[in-house]
């Protein structure tokens, strides 16, 4: 792997990502890790991630000079730029030229090869105090910004480089070009962390992990469930099984869309469980956001856990699936403590007496490459691009308390949202959705020649990158008029459309 040392700033999962749309296999390692640990996973390059410190601020995190006695490749950025040129002997010096954001370069391209063929002045986004002020013997500048006078360098015998700037920001302009001349023609990586070769991969690791015991899997009609199924049962068939809870709490055609089309594509084995009465049941008359949680994620653990003992009585169940990303992975390595806002329950989680090993398919993958996978598997686009989707479903877009008459108002005015939002091809510029029935509010309208005295809905369509924080999206007004006008007219219960401009804090994406 490329290794991205983390130097505690938010850049270093985003280098990561960079690296691998770079096609070159990467992971984050925090920069406590011994050298030797590094140098014991073999990298193919090192790079030295930004940070929040100066080089010379007490207890800032230093770069053990033994990183460079190997011939591993090092990049620096940022941070590790300055960091690595001090480790070799350059000089570091707060010059009074601190640089925050979009910053011109002045680049000498011929000079060498990271920025070879870029224009000689470009826009990147700098965040710094000290400078380098001096390049360690054997490295050549090869650009300056009125900051910082030495900006780039690189030593192309001893295969090391680094920038000032940020080249795995979008405002630093060919960033990525830099970041492939420094993993292919630096470093002489060769690109071949694609789909079908991280499937084979995952194929080969999945089979050697279970033999021929049986996994059992749950799948929620997310995409991640969805694909790490799918790669298993490429790798060992039928001795896969896939749970599929229906809680009834789902959108219009998403339990279809599980039982029909994911199991046309890949022949997989499924139990559904139909367990609509037990949750609308356990539901009945709750109001209470958190008691939703509460009783959705019980009963679903209950639900879930006799189906996998009746698969398990059927055969030697070992293992069980789960859609863990990257990530995940790394955040809970940070292990900060935030507050609890909502209490998510999380498909898929079970109680320990259960005692499966876990497969884990996706513990190294960042959420593109998963899509990337599935499409590469062959799964229904409509399942790999669907929106995040919680795991309580529709009854926290229930206002009030949840019943049968109440999920069909609120499918259809979602399906009628979904539907514009698709022919308007605006689906991959929201991150999400929401519809909203606030059903314990009325309010009076007129239809035709009649009083109505009907629902509101709520549009909540959001902007993230992550769901930690939010902003509404700016829907064109005849996408919002064409939605309103249908569920108006197609939906007599609702009688008003009403659009969220919240953004997340204060608001939470979700009503409840
Ligand atoms: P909020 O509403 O907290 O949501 O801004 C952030 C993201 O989490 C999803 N969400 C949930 N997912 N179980 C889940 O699996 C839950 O209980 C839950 N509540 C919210 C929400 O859809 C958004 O993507």
């Amino acid at each position: 792997p490329v290794l991205v040392v983390d130097f505690g700033a938010q850049y270093a999962q985003l280098i990561a990502r960079r690296v691998r749309e770079a096609r070159v296999y990467s992971e984050v390692v925090p920069h406590s890790m011994p050298v030797a640990e590094m140098l014991a996973k073999d990298p193919a390059a090192i790079i030295l991630s930004g940070g929040p410190s100066s080089v010379y601020a007490p207890g800032a995190p230093q770069v053990d000079p033994k990183l460079f006695d190997g011939d591993v490749p090092v990049f620096g950025i940022c941070y590790g730029f300055q960091a690595m040129a001090q480790a070799l002997g350059g000089t570091v010096a707060r010059t009074g030229g601190s640089e925050f954001g979009g910053t011109p370069l002045t680049a000498r391209p011929e000079a060498g090869v990271l920025l070879r063929e870029l224009p000689a002045e470009l826009p990147v986004w700098m965040s710094h105090g000290d400078s380098v002020t001096a390049a360690p013997a054997g490295f050549t500048v090869t650009a300056e910004s009125a900051g910082a006078p030495v900006a780039a360098f690189e030593d192309l015998a001893g295969r090391r480089a680094g920038v000032q700037f940020h080249p795995e920001v979008a405002h630093t302009a060919h960033g990525q070009d830099v970041l492939k001349r420094f993993l292919y023609d630096i470093a002489g990586i060769e690109p071949t962390w694609t789909p079908a070769n991280i499937i084979d991969e995952q194929v080969a690791r999945i089979r050697e992990q279970v033999g021929d015991k049986e996994v059992i899997c749950g799948l929620s009609g997310g995409v991640d469930s969805a694909v790490a199924a799918a790669l298993v049962h490429k790798a060992v068939g039928d001795q896969l099984t896939c749970v599929f809870v229906d809680h009834g709490l789902l959108r219009a055609g998403e339990p279809e869309q599980v039982e029909e089309d994911y199991v046309a594509a890949t022949g997989i084995k499924l139990k559904v469980v139909d367990a609509q009465e037990r949750f609308l049941g356990a539901l009945a008359g709750v109001t209470d956001p958190e008691q939703k949680r509460k009783i959705i994620g019980r009963e679903f653990i209950r639900v879930f856990e006799s189906a996998a003992r009746e698969v398990a009585a059927a055969g030697d169940v070992e293992f069980l699936v789960q859609g863990t990303l990257y990530p995940d992975v790394v955040e809970s390595g940070g292990g900060t403590g935030t507050a609890n806002i909502k209490s998510h329950h999380n498909v898929g989680g079970l109680p320990d007496d259960l005692q499966f090993k876990l497969v884990e398919p996706l513990r190294t993958l960042f959420k593109d490459e998963v899509r990337a996978l599935g499409l590469a598997l062959g799964l229904p686009e409509a399942m790999i691009w669907r929106h995040p989707f919680p795991g309580p479903g529709l009854a926290i877009r229930i206002i009030g308390a949840v019943d049968q008459e109440r999920l069909r108002v609120l499918r259809a005015a979602d399906l009628i949202a979904r539907e514009e939002l698709t022919a308007a091809g605006l689906d991959r510029d929201v991150w999400q959705f929401p519809v909203v029935l606030l059903a314990d509010v009325r309010s009076v309208g007129v239809q035709g020649d009649g009083r109505t005295y009907g629902h509101p809905v709520v549009l909540r369509p959001v902007s993230s990158e992550d769901a930690m924080t939010a902003d509404w999206s700016r829907l064109p007004y005849d996408v919002i008029a064409r939605i309103s006008t249908r569920i108006t007219n197609e939906v007599p219960e609702v009688n008003r459309v009403v659009l969220d401009v919240t953004s997340k804090p204060p608001g939470t994406i979700e009503w409840e």
